[in-house]
């Protein structure tokens, strides 16, 4: 786990690399090579979260936490699931985008920082899954949201440090699951790559930067401006103006 592409190891960011056959899948026929970029880690870690791990099911509720990849990949395979989606956002205009992807209750985390409140009041008895890409600084809302019995598929750490005191009691009194995810198995790749094939899914990509501009693509990210993910595609910018 180590060694997941996008992780911890260099080396990624190459025009040429040569990888071992059997940890390779084929692409969707339907998706260009950018496209088809986001899949092995954003993609792979939403659908462990909602699909392999969540288990959702029609009818489900799943909370998912802004417009990054992880979070984007998380509202359609939840979707496609037919589930409801509650996303939220930072931004207004980010959550007429999510709403345009087919989130079906939308919340701004900033003008709502209860959210998980807010998202209990709004199911009644709370959600089947949280996907949680806040980390330790959303965890006291996301155990809020969840209802008894529920599952907080834990991926990632952007919102910060832990508030000082964590709803840590509530989970065991709420009998809820804290599931650790980390991207998944060649298996499910393919298994996603199908799913995504059969459902003529597209993946959310922001922005495309030649490989000549990774500096810019890097800024770009830090920014905060964008909604999904950001490529760097082969080429020089001239072939991209
Ligand atoms: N466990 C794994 O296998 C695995 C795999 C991939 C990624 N990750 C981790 O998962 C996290 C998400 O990855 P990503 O690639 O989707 O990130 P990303 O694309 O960088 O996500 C950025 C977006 O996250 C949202 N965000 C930031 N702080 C937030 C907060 N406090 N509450 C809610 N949303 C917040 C913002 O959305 P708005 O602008 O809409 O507010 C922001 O635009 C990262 O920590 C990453 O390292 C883990």
């Amino acid at each position: 786990m180590q060694a997941a592409l996008g992780g911890a190891v260099d080396g990624v960011l190459a025009e040429y690399r040569v990888f071992p056959a059997h940890a390779l899948v084929k692409t969707p026929q339907h998706l260009t090579d950018v496209e088809a970029a986001a899949l092995p880690c954003a993609g792979l870690t939403a659908w462990s979260a909602v699909v392999k791990l969540g288990g959702v099911k029609p009818g489900r509720t799943v909370l998912t936490q802004g417009t990054g990849g992880v979070a984007l990949f998380a509202l359609q395979f939840a979707k496609m699931c037919g589930a409801r989606v509650i996303a939220t956002s930072s931004s207004d205009a980010k959550i007429e985008r999510l709403k345009s992807l087919g989130a079906d209750v939308t919340l701004n985390y900033r003008n709502t920082p209860d959210w998980g409140r807010k998202a209990r009041e709004l199911t009644g008895q709370g959600v089947d899954l949280v996907v949680e890409v806040g980390g330790v600084g959303t965890l006291n809302e996301s155990i809020r949201a969840t209802r008894i019995g529920g599952t907080i598929a834990f991926i990632g750490v952007l919102a910060g440090p832990p508030p000082s005191e964590l709803r840590l009691p509530l989970i065991v009194l709420q009998q809820q699951r804290l599931q650790g995810v980390t991207v998944g198995s060649i298996e499910d790749l393919q298994a996603m790559a199908d799913a995504i094939s059969i459902n003529g899914m597209k993946p959310v990509i922001d922005r495309t930067f030649p490989f000549d501009q990774a500096k810019e693509a890097f800024a770009h990210m830090a920014s905060g401006a964008r909604f999904g993910k950001v490529a760097i595609a082969p080429g020089e910018a001239s072939a991209f103006d």
